[in-house]
């Protein structure tokens, strides 16, 4: 039988730069295959390519037994396949139905909208996904996870036969990703074959039936994921052995630097904390324990309600995000795609955002002494990327994610309040990001890493704050931060016990 998908031979080059060099990629039915690679090892370009995003130098593709030439979206479509971009593609100024039927509207005879009738058929469709999404809502209100399961709507609804998930989950919390999969399961149950990229190998493990590596734009391997081990893969993308060493050291505090005394706001309360000069602190927490909405409020992004905040001994008021960047606090969002990318911007441009968004005189911006730092960063960071002009949009995403964290050590901050650091960023160039959140707390920042990856937090964090219904429920040193301990604070199964 041939295979569902058969990509023989693709090449592919940016201005001449070969970004794919001769990829074959196959795969079957009813198979939920996880491409793997490095940043910027051409796993979203291979598959830009699949869905008629972009055109093909050289090679040959096949689906469903028949072959597909000259592909354009349409096309692709028609031949059934979705897919769910790493960078969301929804239009915010529409309704959820009006996006599930873009391009494909109900109409009556005279031309008219049938928009009862179309958002009806989506409340069924959510209904069946078990996805509780209002069809009449405006894109725009939605949060990050329902426009993921709205896009994955979109993509049943258009009968996919296969459907491609471009890092699905980096925005999604726990309990969101697990309704994600057992979504997916179900769908597979049904027959319908899934392209699953993404960085984090747990799920890769949890999720995927095969995988295939990519490494520099070429083919690696492929196989069964139950032939294989995390290690061996890791070994695979980046061509070598890989030491995923732990680089935490205790160092020596210094002054406090932040401090909280019943600090509250919109989702969390009654934060009391002292953090010093120097100190990583770890924040962690479940789907709506409020640890996210404890970081903006720090940053001002809304408006604490109660309780006080000080940076190096004077109070700020929250509320604006100016004033905590006087302050010199700064922050690396959550959701890079929806809170950190300009779009329209080169990546030189988006690096330097911060810092003149800070100073108070309009300088002009010497761009031959911005290039001077963002060769520095570039460095620093292993950004992948031809030249400082391309359009940000134009990097890979891991890539994108280190200009975003270029873009605040480009300032003179102090306090750094990172939220999800390592969002999309490989495994190799996550132990560089630790060893690089290490140093800056040695040279004296004071660092807030919210993350809900637990090795994340041993690899960084001196002591670590676990959020449960918008409190801090625990402290834990560093000695004692490990997954056991952390998930029975998390969920509170502590007290539940003693209790009963
Ligand atoms: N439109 C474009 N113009 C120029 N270069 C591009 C363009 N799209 C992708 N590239 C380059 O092609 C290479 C592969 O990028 P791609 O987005 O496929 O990587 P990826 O494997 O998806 O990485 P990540 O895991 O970081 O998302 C990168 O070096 C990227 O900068
Ligand atoms: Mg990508």
């Amino acid at each position: 039988m041939p295979h569902l998908l058969e990509m023989t031979g693709i090449q592919k080059a940016f201005s001449g730069v070969p970004v794919l060099k001769g990829v074959d990629f196959s795969m079957d039915s009813g198979e939920v295959h996880a491409l793997l690679g490095e940043n910027g090892a051409g796993k979203s370009t291979l598959m830009n390519i699949l869905t008629g995003v972009i055109p093909l130098d050289a090679g040959s593709v096949a689906f469903d037994g028949q072959p597909l030439e000259n592909i354009t979206i349409p096309k692709s479509e028609a031949a059934g396949i979705a897919f769910v971009h790493q960078e969301l593609n929804l239009i915010n100024d529409l309704r959820v139905y009006e996006n599930i039927f873009l391009n494909r509207e109900l109409t009556g005879r005279f031309g008219h909208l049938r928009k009862k009738e179309m958002s009806e058929q989506a409340r069924v469709l959510f209904e069946e996904l078990g996805v509780e999404i209002d069809p009449g809502a405006m894109v725009e209100k939605l949060k990050t996870s329902e426009k993921q399961l709205l896009e994955i709507a979109k993509a049943l609804f258009r009968k996919a036969k296969l459907i491609i998930l471009d890092e699905p989950t980096t925005a999604l919390n726990n309990d969101e990703i697990a309704h994600l999969f057992k979504i997916l399961r179900e769908l597979k149950a049904k027959g319908t074959s899934f392209i699953f990229i993404s960085h984090k190998m747990p799920e890769i493990f949890e999720i995927a039936d095969r995988y295939t590596v990519l490494r520099n734009g070429t083919f690696i391997q492929t196989g069964n994921i139950s032939e294989i081990t995390p290690k061996e893969i890791t070994k695979l993308m980046v061509g070598g052995e890989f030491f995923g060493e732990n680089h935490y050291q205790i160092r020596e505090l210094g002054e406090p630097a932040l401090e909280l005394h019943g600090f509250s706001g919109s989702g969390f309360s009654d934060v009391s904390l002292t953090v010093r000069r120097g100190e990583i602190l770890g924040v962690t927490g479940l789907q709506g324990s409020g640890s996210s909405e404890f970081m903006r409020c720090v940053f001002g992004d809304t408006a604490s309600t109660g309780g006080t905040l000080k940076i190096n001994g004077a109070e700020v008021k929250t509320g604006s995000i100016h004033r905590a960047m006087q302050a010199k606090a700064a922050m690396l969002p959550a959701d890079r795609k929806e809170n950190s990318v300009v779009p329209d911007m080169t990546l030189l441009e988006n690096m330097y955002l911060s810092e003149h968004t800070l100073s108070a005189w309009n300088f002009p911006i010497h761009v031959a002494k911005e290039q001077a730092k963002y060769e520095a960063l570039k460095e620093t960071l292993d950004i992948k990327a031809a030249n400082p002009d391309l359009l940000i949009t134009s990097l890979s995403g891991g890539n994108q994610q280190k200009v975003f964290l270029a873009r605040w050590l480009n300032t003179d901050a102090e306090i750094l309040l990172l939220d999800n650091p390592t969002q999309g960023i490989d495994v190799g160039a996550k132990t560089e990001i630790y060893r690089l959140i290490l140093q800056l707390a040695k040279e004296g920042k004071t660092i807030l890493v919210n993350t809900l990856e637990i090795p994340e937090l041993q690899q960084v964090a001196d002591r670590c704050a676990i959020f449960y219904e918008g409190r801090i429920i625990k402290i834990l040193p560093h000695d004692e931060i490990e997954e056991h301990t952390v998930m029975l604070y998390s969920t509170n199964a502590v007290n539940a016990k003693e209790a009963g």
